[in-house]
């Protein structure tokens, strides 16, 4: 066959291109169909188990004496009421934790750094954020800034509950935000900064990049701090652990990392808390790009 410069089609560069992007496109189709696959299957497996958890109940129930049912009714009652007052601590932990409790920034400035499937790991990551400050037994004040355009879109398309979160959330970047307080009180955490932080200092804002891009935009959290003259500082993983490859973490886990560190006052014990084994370095093993 002939294309249209004359060339045999497995000679013409154009038809070369054409035949990898296709490739490319058929991948990216199996992997999303795969990936759609097995959600489905793990959503049917965790429905199974639900109903099956739920029939073996009910047969337990029916063979209940009339006592043994009134004992079972009360202890569910004891179990309900638990919970009920362990959620009111947690929502006062978090409520004192927005007045006096440390302050973490997370800027959400960078929607127009990320993809789509990107925006969609950010608040994801968002929610485990959220998630674990609500489980702390000493909460930070987290808050969300820059929240706004494909940013703000997607977590109230992705987190529809997120309006009832216990955060400040708000569209000002933080340099606005606390425009009245002094720049030094402000600290970027960056991989990149030459600095290492030693403590958290309940007088300072530290700030961490919400930013998933597995790091094609190197430096930019960094430029940014040193743009705008603040502070900056890096967390001291390599005191205390070697990593596989580099100590850039992902958002969530600096911020649990923090969390932690609010906790144990002790980086070791935040780290090992956090960081999955997987990033960790086995002694012998060589460093992964
Ligand atoms: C996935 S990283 C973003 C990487 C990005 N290329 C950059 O310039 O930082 C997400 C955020 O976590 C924080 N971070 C990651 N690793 C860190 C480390 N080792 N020390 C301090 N902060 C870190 C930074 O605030 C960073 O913006």
């Amino acid at each position: 066959m002939i294309c249209r410069q004359n060339l045999p089609v497995e000679k013409c560069k154009a038809h070369f291109r054409c035949k990898i992007l296709l490739l490319l496109f058929v991948s990216m189709i199996r992997y999303e169909a795969k990936k759609k696959l097995r959600k489905e299957q793990e959503k049917m497996k965790r429905k199974a188990v639900r109903e099956k958890k739920i029939a073996e109940s009910q047969a337990a129930l029916s063979k209940m004496s009339e006592e043994e049912l009134v004992a079972w009714r009360e202890a569910r009652a004891m179990k309900v009421a638990e919970r009920q007052k362990e959620r009111e601590e947690r929502r006062n932990r978090l409520q004192a934790a927005i007045k006096s409790g440390q302050r973490i920034v997370i800027d959400l400035e960078f929607e127009n750094l990320m993809t789509d499937n990107e925006l969609k790991s950010i608040s994801q990551q968002l929610a485990y954020c959220y998630g674990a400050n609500t489980r702390a037994p000493v909460p930070a004040h987290l808050i969300l800034s820059g929240v706004k355009g494909k940013m703000l879109e997607r977590l109230n398309c992705q987190m529809t509950g997120i309006g009832n979160w216990l955060v400040t959330l708000t569209q000002e970047s933080y340099i606005d935000y606390f425009a009245k307080l002094a720049k030094g009180q402000l600290v970027y955490l960056t991989a990149d900064s030459p600095y290492e932080i030693e403590e958290l200092e309940t007088d300072k804002i530290y700030i961490v990049g919400g930013l998933v891009d597995r790091n094609r935009h190197k430096g930019v959290c960094f430029d940014k701090a040193q743009s705008q003259g603040i502070a900056t500082a890096r967390l001291p993983i390599g005191e205390y652990m070697k990593l596989a490859s580099s100590q850039v973490m992902c958002t969530n886990h600096v911020v649990e990392i923090l969390i932690r560190w609010l906790e144990l006052r002790d980086w070791e014990g935040a780290f090992k808390a956090v960081i999955p084994t997987r990033k960790r370095k086995v002694d012998g093993e060589e460093d992964r790009v």
